[in-house]
């Protein structure tokens, strides 16, 4: 077996009363699709936020790669090859389409803040660069053509997709998507999954917080089911589909829900 791109081993996180993670292990393996699903509050964007250092966990370990996350600060963990997108979207609306992709390659660059301040051939060249993998990736993600716009400007879908965009910019090793189809129709569903195996198929791994069941059936190689922060089953989409617990879990809840 190779070594998983990430492990949770046991990762628990509670505020206050709340047991948002409860003994949450498993392993992200190199190049696939990971979907985690799970009720609303059932601590998904909690093990996000574990992984990219927005909280320690109270107990337990997240590792990329083998070694420890540990007390690694976020830009530290950028550096180190997790990206994500919010379920909220996070841009900066005054910066167009295009710099908002360039501050994510940032997390990547390597001359001085005094080459910056001399504009150093060194930082000018890096800075081309930049600009160059910036446009190439809103290629890639389908919205070369607002590049210029301002990302407040940008109509919903191609918000989501800037996010997107701007997550790759750092070169991760690991994608991580929190519900990136949040208020998507049918079509941009339909394409959303296209860009997400484009992606896989580009050589990342993913990891998907997903509440569409048939955009996640569709899309992922395996799943985590989480409920009230504890892991309810881990298997093939098939598999997961037909789990007792799991449907137990989504009784009540339409498989388009907002929940
Ligand atoms: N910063 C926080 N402070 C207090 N409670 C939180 C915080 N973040 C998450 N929670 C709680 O933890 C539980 C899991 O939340 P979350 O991970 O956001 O669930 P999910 O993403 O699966 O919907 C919820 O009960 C939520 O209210
Ligand atoms: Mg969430």
């Amino acid at each position: 077996m190779p070594e998983p791109i990430l492990q949770l081993r046991n990762v628990s996180k509670s505020f206050g009363g709340v047991a948002a993670n409860v003994d949450v292990s498993f392993d992200v393996a190199r190049g696939e699709i990971l979907g985690l699903i799970g009720p609303n509050g059932a601590g998904k964007t909690t093990c996000f936020n574990a992984m990219t250092g927005v909280y320690r966990p109270t107990s337990g370990q997240v590792l990329l790669e083998g070694q420890k996350l540990g007390k690694r600060k976020k830009h530290q963990i950028t550096q180190l090859g997790i990206a994500r997108t919010f379920q909220n979207i996070r841009l900066f609306g005054e910066m167009t389409a295009l710099e908002n992709v360039v501050v994510g390659t940032d997390a990547r660059h390597k001359t001085s803040v005094v080459g910056a301040l001399i504009r150093s051939p060194r930082h000018q060249r890096e800075e081309r660069e930049a600009v160059d993998r910036a446009s190439a990736l809103l290629e890639f993600v389908g919205i070369a053509d607002r590049a210029a716009d301002k990302a407040r400007n940008l109509p919903y879908g191609y918000q989501r997709r800037l996010e997107i965009a701007r997550a790759l910019a750092t070169e991760p090793k690991l994608l991580c998507l929190d519900e990136p189809a949040a208020g998507f129709n049918p079509t941009e569903k339909e394409e959303l999954m296209g860009l997400i195996r484009k992606i896989r198929d580009d050589g990342y791994t993913v990891l998907l917080i997903e509440h569409d069941m048939r955009l996640v059936m569709g899309v992922t190689d395996r799943i985590v089911v989480l409920e009230f922060g504890k892991k309810i089953a881990e298997g093939l989409p098939a598999n997961i589909r037909e789990n007792p617990a799991v449907i137990a879990a989504y009784l009540g809840v339409p498989d388009d829900g907002a929940a």
